[in-house]
């Protein structure tokens, strides 16, 4: 599809949401609506143009790393106005220029390949995407001649009470011979309801002139849900999630109640992996095989391992847990945190800013906060890292081997070495020798282990 190009209208505010953000910068499966719509258009091998206009700037900067060029549309009189702003592009090109708007993120490539096919088969000069809705509130109503052709597209606002029973809607995806939409877009008055330069018209002015303008049917109507409020943002929401767990369950993910599991679209689980329901996957999270998560989880740009139990009610933010680790029940690993492989972070247990090394333990209710924790360390029921005296935050570096016994409070900055001992209940207000072992409050040295 070389030879096509295609332009993103995406310049309304969007009304409709009542938001202060710009409809097409509204998230859908963690990603932001304008993103899928592009995402779909990328599978054409098109050159693509968006109009902007409303916060421009933002939506310009969300976008940077997509290849496709913007163009302004200072004031938003209408689609017809919007798609006039990318004229010099139109007239440069030399093929088929597919039109769609930025709020239609359901919408499959395969559907829009099918599309295009069509409306060169049929020598068409406009193709309209079109769909038979139970209730076509809101969409632009199809009006069709006695050879299946479209006469014209009539907006609910403008439209008759019979044209109103007219089932046959107006998706809002368009195939145009180029050059007639030049033309088409020039003669376009705004005259109607809504005082806008509707690119609907353009189908009017089409057939006036004695060329083709035919309807591509959908084979699946959700595809066309167009959002222009918040109910229509999760309806897209609800469809988009079904792709992507039916997507992993098909590439040997397990979800054991996908109509409660939300997993973000940038997601990435390996096999033999179980999504337990009530989980919530966000963002660019990486879940390696064989994992367990769940239930009633959250992970936000996680980077979990293989072989990971992470039990129900944990969170994960921003954070690595290496492989073989269990986390959980009700853990809370918060962001900035490395866990290496074989770590146990247990029940009730907080960490932020943390490196934990490999075969650790935090098996119960402690916080680590700014820590460095070596291998093979354990880290007592009740252990508190207090790393904040009101105005700073302090380090705790521990060794390796190290034996932090229940409900130590570790005054940061501290540190404790290698094969290092704390008594039960202590609070640690000096850095520990190698193979020493403390105890009291203020702690102070009971012995040194033999080793
Ligand atoms: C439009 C169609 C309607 C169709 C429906 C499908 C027109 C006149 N109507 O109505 O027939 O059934 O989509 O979803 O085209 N935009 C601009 N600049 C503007 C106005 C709008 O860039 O001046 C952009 C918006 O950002 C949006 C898209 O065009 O992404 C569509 O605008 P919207 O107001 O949602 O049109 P609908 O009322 O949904
Ligand atoms: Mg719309």
């Amino acid at each position: 599809m070389g030879d096509l190009l295609t332009v993103v209208l995406a310049a309304g505010k969007g009304t409709r949401m009542k938001s202060d953000k710009t409809k097409v910068l509204h998230k859908i499966a963690g990603k932001e609506m304008l993103k899928h719509v592009v995402e779909i258009v990328e599978g054409l091998n098109s050159k693509i143009v968006s109009v902007i206009g409303y916060q421009s700037e933002m939506v310009k900067q969300n976008l940077k790393d997509y290849d496709l060029e913007f163009v302004k549309q200072e004031k938003q009189l209408g689609t017809a106005h919007a798609v006039m702003q990318a004229k010099e592009e139109i007239k440069k090109h030399d093929g088929p220029v597919l039109v769609l708007y930025g709020d239609t993120p359901v919408l499959k490539t395969s559907t829009l390949k099918k599309m295009i096919k069509k409306h060169k088969k049929d020598n068409a000069a406009l193709s309209v995407l079109t769909a038979e809705l139970d209730d076509p509130t809101d969409y632009g109503r199809i009006v069709k001649d006695d050879k299946n052709e479209i006469r014209k597209i009539v907006e609910e606002d403008d439209a008759t009470v019979n044209e109103k029973q007219i089932k046959e809607i107006n998706s809002g995806v368009y195939c145009f011979d180029s050059e007639l939409l030049v033309e088409a877009l020039e003669n376009i008055d705004r005259d109607n309801a809504q005082n806008e330069y509707y690119l609907t018209d353009t189908v009017d002015y089409i057939n006036n002139n004695g060329y083709k303008v035919i309807p591509v049917m959908i084979n699946d109507n959700r595809e066309i849900i167009g959002v222009n409020d918040r109910k229509g943002l999760a309806e897209a929401e609800k469809i988009i999630r079904k792709r992507v767990n039916e997507k992993l369950m098909e590439s040997g993910v397990t979800i054991i109640d996908p109509s409660t599991t939300y997993i973000d679209k940038e997601v990435e689980i390996g096999k033999d992996s179980i999504i337990y329901p009530f989980t919530y996957i966000e963002q660019n999270t990486i879940i390696g095989k064989n994992s367990t998560i769940g239930p009633n989880s959250r992970l936000v740009n996680a980077k979990i391992g293989s072989n990971v139990e992470l039990k129900a009610n944990c969170q994960v933010w921003e954070s690595e847990v290496g492989n073989h680790c269990t986390v959980g029940p009700f853990a809370y690993i918060r962001p900035g945190c490395k866990i290496a492989d074989k770590v146990k972070v247990g029940d009730f247990v907080e960490l932020k800013k943390a490196q934990v090394g490999k075969e650790t333990k935090i098996p119960h209710l402690s916080y680590v906060g700014d820590a460095n924790i070596g291998e093979k360390t354990n880290i007592g029921a009740g252990t508190i890292f207090a790393n904040y005296d009101g105005k700073n935050k302090y380090q705790t570096e521990i060794g390796n081997s190290v034996f932090v016994g229940s409900n130590t409070t570790l005054v940061a900055p501290i540190k404790i070495n290698d094969g290092g001992m704390t008594g039960a209940g202590s609070v640690v207000t000096k850095d520990v020798d190698e193979n020493a072992v403390v105890l009291g409050v203020p702690a102070r040295v009971y012995s040194k282990k033999n080793k």
